[in-house]
């Protein structure tokens, strides 16, 4: 079975590796990474590539930067024709980014040649790859939101909708999407934690910045909402000034955030402030290090809502509205805005970190049970041409 595995930004990295090296050492399998190109820094994809033990990508689209229609058209262009080429039997797609929708609609639309080698436009007549979508079903409810409307089209098209809690579950039931598709199989991001747990525990990186662990704030910060407004931006520039003479907080910035720093000449607030640590985006074991030992993160990102929760570490969540709601009832996360981020950062620093019971299937085994779920496949349901392939791979 030749599956081609997408992923195209950072958070798309961690989410593909487990499951990548699970189906590296099936027999039936034959995993292809294929990456669009969306994120091309250095540190924001080949040192996360390196520290996941990803081998560079089988095939690379070079897509690159742009507004959302130039990158979706983009990815939806350049993957059509590998596509054509490769024909694989199944697309895994990763979370919420522009990548993400692409590849889907791409896969979905595709027609391979028939027997005779004539192509036909026609899916009733072609074969296209099955489509499953890995993080599915999770809503934050909040359509300016560029992933949201990511989410919402991957899952209506893909055939198999692998998602990390029940609340996704719900949310796609909800949805009228079929509940045989649907397939609860928990949080791959858990998988590359634990899979790389002792790398992340050796290191003690916090000591590069003369740091002491528990004794500082972690931040990230690169959603449109919160960086792309100079207003906003520079309130929350201000904000983290403040609390910086409190406790040190350690700011890696996004690229996309350095840009409008430097854009709207803001970032002499932050870099002129002693206590506020700047460096460039870390690469995966660094930055969870980091993550490990900090008293507490800020952020405006998916993930780390989810990797604070699993490890105990309370977090404050820059957005009105949050598509992993599980963190705020069985987690450590709250969501905040510039308003009442300090209110919430000095209780948090006087309160004991209230623990929960761990989330079900959040334990290092999400790619083992998806791979489970591939060998058990009956395609029959989805492309009658399909099950002949199958057979003869088989
Ligand atoms: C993207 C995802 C977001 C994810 C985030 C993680 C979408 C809609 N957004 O947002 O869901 O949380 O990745 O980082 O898919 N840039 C670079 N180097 C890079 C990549 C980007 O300098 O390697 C700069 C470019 O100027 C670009 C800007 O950052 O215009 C934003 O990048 P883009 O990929 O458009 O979105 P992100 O904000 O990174």
């Amino acid at each position: 079975m030749r599956i081609h595995i997408i992923c195209a930004a950072r958070p798309n990295f961690m989410k593909v590796a487990p499951l990548y090296h699970a189906l590296k050492n099936e027999t039936w399998a034959q995993p292809v990474i294929v990456h669009t190109g969306q994120h091309y820094d250095l540190n924001l994809s080949d040192a996360i590539f390196k520290d996941l033990g990803l081998p560079k990508p089988d095939i690379h689209l070079g897509v690159g930067s742009g507004t959302h229609a130039e990158q979706t058209g983009q990815v939806m262009i350049a993957y059509e024709k590998v596509l054509m080429e490769e024909q694989p039997d199944m697309v895994i797609v990763v979370g919420d980014v522009n990548s993400t929708v692409a590849c889907t609609l791409a896969a979905s639309k595709i027609s391979y040649p028939v027997n005779n080698g004539q192509r036909t436009t026609d899916n009733r007549h072609g074969r296209r790859p099955l489509i499953a979508h890995l993080e599915a079903g999770l809503r934050s409810f909040d359509r300016t939101m560029p992933e949201e409307i990511n989410r919402l089209v991957t899952d209506v098209i893909a055939d198999i909708l692998w998602t990390p809690s029940q609340d996704a579950v719900e949310n796609l039931i909800s949805e009228g999407i079929a509940s045989d598709k649907i397939h609860f199989v928990g949080n791959i991001m858990i998988d590359s934690l634990e899979m790389l747990r002792d790398k992340i525990e050796k290191r003690a990186v916090y000591k590069e910045f003369d740091l002491k662990p528990k004794s500082f704030g972690l931040v990230t910060l690169h959603r449109p909402s919160n960086v792309d407004n100079p207003d906003i931006l520079k309130n929350l520039c201000n904000i983290l000034v403040r609390i910086s003479n409190k406790i040190p907080l350690v700011f890696p910035v996004h690229p996309r955030t350095m840009k409008n720093l430097e854009q709207h000449n803001l970032w002499p607030i932050l870099n002129n402030s002693p206590n506020l640590l700047l460096p460039e985006p870390l690469s995966y074991i660094r930055f969870m290090n980091m993550l490990f030992n900090c008293r507490l993160a800020i952020t405006d990102s998916g993930g780390i809502q989810e990797e604070t929760t699993y490890l105990g570490i309370p977090c404050l969540t820059l957005r009105p509205n949050t598509e992993r709601p599980i963190t705020i009832t069985q987690g450590t996360n709250q969501l905040c805005d510039v308003n009442n981020l300090m209110e919430k950062f000095h209780d948090i620093l006087s309160t004991p970190v209230n623990l929960h019971e761990p989330i079900k299937y959040w334990d290092g085994k999400t790619a083992i049970r998806i791979v489970a779920l591939l060998k058990a496949l009956n395609p029959e349901p989805f492309f009658e041409i399909d099950i002949i392939r199958f057979h003869v791979i088989n």
